[in-house]
């Protein structure tokens, strides 16, 4: 049985049109394969708090003196549990001013640990959550994939390397694009997201075509 680990972190309910695409990734996974598990985590409902000084110590290492440092690895220890679990990761991340939702951002923060998710060698930085892959789901006001703003997009390639960072290199990126340029072109991206959702996974599973 494989395991999904599902995390949205739009704050617009039920108008977010990544929470849409992520639920549409997730059936077309469960209709591949009808036994997955499924771990989600909304992270704008329930937000992983900040990285503060005590994060520091208790996510980066140090001694324990205080429990909100015992809090602060316990929660990361919970969130690491999930990733580890997971065979698939699917993410859900609107673009806020130019980057991720800074709650996605805090969930990353409490996961790149050293010694369980990364390490430095000789060699110099290694991943150590492997074998898993990776379906996010990138929504975006405006156009970065070509044109005049491609190079304001802190969005894709800062996910690419916080995945990279700790292994996870198996992506697939689905990108809903000028979400606010009118109601066709919205309906537009949100067609060819959901085509390339359903082309990802059917590439994955024939059998289930
Ligand atoms: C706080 C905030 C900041 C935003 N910043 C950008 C931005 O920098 N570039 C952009 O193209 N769209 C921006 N948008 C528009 C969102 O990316 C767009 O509404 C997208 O649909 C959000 O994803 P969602 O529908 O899943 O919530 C922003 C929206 C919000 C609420």
């Amino acid at each position: 049985m494989s395991t999904v680990l599902v995390l949205n972190s739009s704050v617009l309910g039920d108008a977010s049109a990544s929470r849409q695409l992520v639920a549409a990734t997730v059936s077309s996974l469960r209709k591949a394969e009808p036994s997955i598990k499924v771990i989600e985590r909304d992270l704008a409902s329930d937000p992983i708090p900040h990285f503060g000084p005590d994060a520091a110590v208790g996510v980066r290492g140090g001694e324990i003196v205080n429990p909100a440092q015992t809090a602060a690895r316990t929660l990361s220890d919970t969130l690491l549990s999930e990733v580890r679990e997971a065979d698939t990761l699917v993410i859900g991340a609107p673009m806020y001013n130019f980057g991720i939702p800074s709650t996605l951002k805090s969930w990353f923060d409490h996961i790149l640990r050293p010694g369980i998710a990364f390490r430095y060698s000789e060699a110099g930085p290694e991943g150590l959550l492997t074998g898993k892959r990776a379906i996010l789901v990138l929504s975006r006001g405006g156009l970065y994939s070509e044109g005049p703003a491609a190079s304001m997009d802190s969005q894709q390639p800062h996910l690419r390397t916080l995945l990279g960072f700790v292994g996870i290199t198996d992506i697939t990126f689905v990108l809903a694009e000028k979400l606010g340029f009118g109601p066709e072109a919205r309906e537009a991206s949100l067609e060819a997201a959901a085509r390339q959702i359903s082309s990802a996974i059917a590439s994955d599973h024939p059998e289930a075509a």
